[in-house]
């Protein structure tokens, strides 16, 4: 915590120890920075307890990176300002740009000029469709040949999809059927009695789908995400009734089964190269699969879900939604927090892990899509009784929506707490759900956000973070 406000403020001194170097040296000459800039910082501002920490805190990504994005860090006056920093331009005080014809102009616009975020988005989407005239052009070459795993529920895979289709591209569900599946090993799907809940609807998407990993990959630059789905924080299997659901139930052996696996299924495919391709997998999934995968960036959300299972236990007593969380609840999501973020780090040690803040859904009317969307309504005849159970369901749930903005920030807080811990030092945090604060008029639906200006600005968001340790991985 000392070390990130002393990087910020003083970066001269303290990047390069903490880019080079053994362990040991990092070490040594972290502490003697860190002491020498205590005394400096004592000696000119007195105290450093009226600095923000918490401010500071999130900006370690450590490296003061010098980006070369448009508008950024143009404008060096002021440098006697040793407090000013722009080491994560989405962290600073701005407003969001919204633009629903042009594509390029939906950015997150920080109050201060010179500490704008590249457009990494208008620059990546220009390259890959081979627009050489485009002037907002960044280097991209940091996206070439990464993989990228994103465990989350719907609002990610709505993201994932997004940043797929704005570059051209669309996921690839991982079915039963597909080579790649969760559950395509030997013995795999007995273990888990899928051939029981089986049930494919016809002319709608089959409900299982939705919670299967979807691929994107973009062919040109040999980049590929792998986005996995997981019901949250709950270790008891409260959800494993719904249709929807998908085992394993934790979160931990998720990131094993619905993440690690198909990595290795994909690197595996690789090696069968030039036998005839398996059933189902097209040439360009071949392709996909030339080289080993291994995430460079592990991307993890966790709170709808979570909230959804309070409210319901507080329905169920027939209580308030509304209230705060108690502490105890708490305490609860800030330890699973814990877990799965060291859990991810020990399956994933050379990834970047980065957390994703969550947005805030629309509060209106949203009772009726929440009971929709954890599938409330119970098996209804849709065309005779589907009225008739949404009003009861109405009136039975009135004030008792299964998330409010409290619980949310209640979240959110949380969160930013268990980050600011010594072992989670290099967690990046992407605040793509804070900047999308109140964006409801742009949504699909009550709960998701649409492309524009929620897909776009996601790009940005994880390209940011995945540049990022892209150049501290080169340094
Ligand atoms: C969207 O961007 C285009 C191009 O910059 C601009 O002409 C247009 O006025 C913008 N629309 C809005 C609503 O800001
Ligand atoms: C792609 O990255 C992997 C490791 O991340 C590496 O082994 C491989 O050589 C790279 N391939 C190319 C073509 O750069
Ligand atoms: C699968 O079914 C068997 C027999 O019905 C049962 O004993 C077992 O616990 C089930 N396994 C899971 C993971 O549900």
């Amino acid at each position: 915590m000392t070390a990130t406000l002393a990087e910020t403020q003083q970066p001269n001194k303290s990047v390069l120890p903490i880019i080079c170097g053994s362990r040991r040296i990092r070490f040594v000459s972290l502490s003697i920075s860190i002491a020498v800039i205590w005394i400096v910082a004592s000696v000119y501002w007195g105290s450093l307890s009226g600095i923000d920490g918490q401010h500071y805190t999130r900006t370690i990504g450590g490296v003061e990176v010098d980006i070369g994005g448009v508008g950024e860090r143009q404008n060096t006056q002021n440098t006697q300002n040793t407090q000013h920093t722009c080491s994560n331009p989405f962290s600073q005080l701005g407003t969001l740009h919204v633009n629903l014809t042009h594509r390029e102009e939906n950015n997150w616009v920080p109050f201060d000029s010179s500490c704008q975020p590249p457009r990494l988005m208008a620059s990546l989407a220009a390259q890959i469709s081979g627009d050489t005239l485009s002037h907002s052009h960044t280097d991209t070459s940091f996206a070439h040949n990464k993989t990228i795993l994103i465990m989350g529920d719907s609002i990610a895979r709505e993201t994932v999809k997004y940043f797929c289709n704005l570059l051209g591209e669309d996921v690839v569900n991982l079915g039963d059927d597909h080579p790649w599946s969760p559950f395509a090993g030997e013995g795999e799907a007995q273990k888990y009695n899928l051939s029981q809940s089986k049930s494919h609807s016809h002319g709608k998407r089959a409900p299982r789908e939705s919670s299967l990993p979807n691929i994107c990959y973009i062919p040109s630059i040999d980049l590929m995400l792998i986005q996995s789905f997981h019901f949250g924080m709950d270790t008891d299997a409260f959800f494993a009734s719904k249709e929807q659901y998908n085992p394993p139930n934790n979160y931990e052996d998720r990131l094993i089964v619905h993440g690690r696996n198909i990595l290795d299924r994909i690197s595996m495919s690789n090696t069968n190269e030039g036998e005839s391709r398996s059933e189902g997998e097209s040439e360009k999934e071949t392709r996909a699969a030339h080289t080993l995968r291994q995430p460079d960036l592990v991307e993890v959300s966790s709170s709808l879900w979570d909230l959804a299972r309070f409210a319901r236990i507080d329905i169920e007593d027939d209580k308030s939604t509304m209230t705060d969380l108690s502490g105890d609840r708490l305490a609860f999501y800030m330890d699973r927090m814990s877990e799965m973020l060291s859990a991810t780090q020990s399956i994933f040690p050379s990834a970047q892990l980065v957390w994703r803040t969550c947005h805030y859904p629309s509060e209106s009317n949203h009772k009726l899509d929440w009971i929709d969307w954890i599938g409330r309504s119970i098996n209804t005849d849709i065309n005779t009784h589907a009225k008739m159970a949404r009003l009861e369901q109405e009136r039975l749930y009135q004030d008792k929506p299964y998330f409010h903005l409290n619980r949310l920030f209640q979240l959110d807080q949380a969160a930013r707490y268990v980050l600011q811990k010594e072992e989670f030092d290099g967690v990046g945090l992407n605040e793509w759900g804070r900047l999308m604060f109140g964006q409801h008029a742009h949504q699909i639906d009550q709960l998701h956000p649409s492309m524009l200006p929620g897909g776009w600005l996601w790009g940005d968001t994880m390209l940011y973070e995945l540049r990022k340790a892209t150049l501290r991985a080169n340094q």
